[in-house]
């Protein structure tokens, strides 16, 4: 644990320009900096820093913060990692805190557990290549697979000898713990017994996300079908099956570089594809995926391809386990091999540009995948095929994004052959269902214990406070598209608009909006995720000097984005109604606009900031880890100075009026 006053030191000395350009070329444009997005491809750079308020921003991905979440973002590091980076680039000495005998002791087995599982790979591989029995079993056995020796050595693959407790004997030797080498797994002991695990197999170590090895798989070189072909570490203090993916070490950074990850079943088939150049592959390990693992992928990408077997009955038991990966908002696609292959053999067959085109042309999202696959089954029976559209419904409804989920429904009307309407209304059922479970919920644990009802009542405060800001940002996405292209500023109001204009410059009303959203870090980003991709869209069409385009947005290919334009186009008038209230009649009278913007914008930003502070404190209530903590008091302390700001401005304006 780093104590606070140097953790204040490194992020006071990590400016956020000198951090960034380690990493990318940035070019001075106005005020700010403009470069290529280090966190998705582009051609044209959308990757802005400031260095005024210490934040990147990339108006491509939506990646934004400050110096010590962009080196966690580049680096993938946790909080108190991207620190003890930074302090090493600015010289500074970290003195971890104290720690108690007992956070020591817990740390000291973990490490220990580290060191004897690194031990081990470096035994298995050092037997691979230079025992004889090694060579002529283990190795010859990879060799036949067609493993290169580069790809054995990515994966540090190795040989445990076959011959009772070689390795056992061999750690002793080095002086390393029975009691560790039997909580790895390595060795199993027993009172007057003691023998190796993994005799007899050819080793795959399993890496954690920074590299160190914390299990094994250990497969047998036979296909005897008696003894289970792959034996595996058991779970312990390092090791938790279900929160790690094979192969997420040696993937990550391509899954980052192509924005995706293919996930496929076992070890053989990820080194295959790995060696067959497509690095951005992970395995389950023939279980089905848990939310951790999912987890784990969203920390690179949000585009999840699965890789399926040619056979159709696994895949039917896999299809609900997929629903855990919408939930969390990953784009799911699906490719089918062809029968009898699995990804380690089919990769055998071609080359990476090969397997990429067949990926391409077999891709097909989640969702009309499942739907085609099973609608065949049940076309011609009713009840069948009803079940199966509620079926499909629920997968939709557990997506997060309501632009994506229309987008399935379209599809799946046009694949069930049912309306469009049908599904929505079966849709806002589920929702509706769920959402008064969890009010009941929340209503038995009241009724229950008393401890529960401040918890209750905060978090309805906290829920409220989320939809004032959705109508504010309602609000705001509305003037920006009625009155963007209108003149805000000009340098005749320098001396209370906070721009400094030459006589020829102006601020319109949409450089306005974009600049006070954009201006402060990601959480004051629209939470709404309809406005947040007109905000985006219109703050695009301005850097490429293009004017607001109502008439065609109304057109625009996003049902939503055209529902709410076309509103606003016919309905201009009484929508504005609703901004009437309490001070201003909005019309396009420049003086009104002049008051109503700014004013809007810093009510938003006040109620905004209202609700994430909300947001800390509930969040601080539930963690009890001390770095966690830290991380949410400094933001914590930035947002309340951000608020008396806006307190403070919101006062001038009141006294302006
Ligand atoms: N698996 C396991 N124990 C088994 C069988 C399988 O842990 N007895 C896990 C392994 O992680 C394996 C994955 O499930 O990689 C997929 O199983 P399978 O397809 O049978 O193995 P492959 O990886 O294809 O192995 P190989 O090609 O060597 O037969
Ligand atoms: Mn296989």
């Amino acid at each position: 644990m780093i104590d606070q006053a140097t953790v204040q030191k490194i992020i006071d000395s990590a400016q956020i320009l000198d951090v960034v350009q380690d990493f990318v070329s940035l070019k001075k444009r106005g005020v700010n900096y403009l470069g290529n997005c280090p966190f998705h491809n582009e051609k044209t750079p959308s990757f802005t820093v400031s260095p005024a308020k210490g934040i990147y921003k990339c108006f491509g991905c939506g990646k934004a913060g400050n110096s010590v979440n962009f080196i966690m973002e580049h680096e993938q590091l946790t909080y108190p990692e991207a620190l003890k980076f930074l302090a090493k680039k600015y010289h500074i000495l970290v003195e971890e805190k104290q720690e108690t005998p007992k956070d020591l002791e817990e740390k000291e087995v973990r490490e220990s557990l580290l060191v004897i599982s690194t031990f081990a790979q470096k035994y298995f591989t050092n037997i691979l290549f230079n025992d004889n029995e090694g060579i002529t079993i283990g190795l010859s056995y990879f060799k036949e697979r067609g493993f290169s020796i580069e790809t054995i050595k990515a994966f540090e693959l190795g040989y445990c000898p076959d011959k009772r407790d070689a390795f056992t004997q061999y750690a002793l030797k080095n002086s390393y713990k029975l009691e560790y080498l039997t909580l790895t797994g390595l060795s199993v002991s027993g009172e007057n017994y003691k023998f190796d695990r993994f005799a007899a197999r050819v080793m795959f170590p399993i890496h954690n996300v920074g590299g160190r090895v914390i299990a094994f798989g250990g497969r047998i070189l036979t296909n005897d079908k008696k003894t289970a072909k792959y034996l595996n570490s058991p779970e312990s203090e390092i090791y938790h099956k279900s929160n790690i993916l094979y192969g997420i070490f040696q993937a990550k950074r391509a899954i980052t570089k192509h924005d995706k990850c293919f996930m496929v079943e076992g070890y053989t088939d990820v080194i295959s594809m790995y060696q067959a150049g497509i690095e951005n592959v992970v395995a389950s390990s023939g279980t089905s995926l848990t939310v951790n693992q999912i987890r784990l992928v969203k920390r690179f990408t949000n585009n999840l391809t699965i890789l399926y077997d040619g056979d159709a009955a696994g895949i039917k038991a896999s299809l609900r386990g997929i629903d855990l990966v919408l939930e969390e908002g990953m784009n799911v696609k699906v490719v089918l091999l062809p029968e009898g292959e699995d990804p380690d053999s089919f990769s055998k067959q071609m080359n990476s540009n090969e397997f990429n085109l067949f990926i391409a042309q077999n891709e097909t999202d989640f969702i009309t995948f499942k739907t085609r696959l099973l609608y065949t089954d049940v076309q011609k029976d009713p009840v069948k095929r009803a079940n199966l559209i509620i079926d499909i419904v629920r997968s939709i409804s557990v997506i997060p994004d309501s632009i994506v989920r229309s987008v399935y429904i379209k599809e799946c009307s046009q694949i069930m052959q049912v309306s469009e309407e049908i599904l929505y209304s079966e849709i806002s059922k589920i929702l509706g269902k769920r959402f008064d479970d969890l009010r009941k919920k929340e209503y038995y644990a009241q009724q229950n214990t008393n401890t529960y009802t401040s918890a209750f009542t905060e978090k309805q405060n906290f829920q409220t406070e989320i939809s004032i800001c959705e109508d504010l940002e309602k609000e705001i996405t509305g003037l920006l598209l009625l009155y963007g292209n209108e003149i805000l500023f000009t340098a005749r109001d320098n001396h209370f608009s906070g721009y400094e204009l030459e006589p020829d410059q102006y601020v319109t009303v949409a450089i306005y909006i974009t600049d006070s959203i954009f201006e402060e870090i990601e959480d004051l980003e629209f939470g709404n995720e309809l406005y947040r991709s007109i905000l985006n869209m219109c703050f695009l069409l301005l850097e490429e000097g293009k004017p607001i385009d109502l008439k065609a947005l109304s057109h625009h290919g996003n049902i939503e984005i055209a529902r709410f334009a076309s509103e606003l186009l016919v309905d201009g008038y009484t929508l504005s109604k609703l901004w009437e209230r309490g001070d201003y009649v909005i019309n396009t009278d420049q003086i009104t606009l002049k008051k109503a913007v700014p004013k809007k914008i810093l009510e938003y930003k006040e109620k905004k900031v209202d609700a994430i502070l909300k947001g800390i404190i509930e969040q601080l209530k539930e963690t009890s880890e001390v770095d966690k903590q830290n991380q949410l008091l400094q933001s914590f302390q930035s947002l309340k100075l951000l608020q008396m700001q806006i307190a403070k401005n919101l006062g001038q304006r009141t006294v302006l009026k």
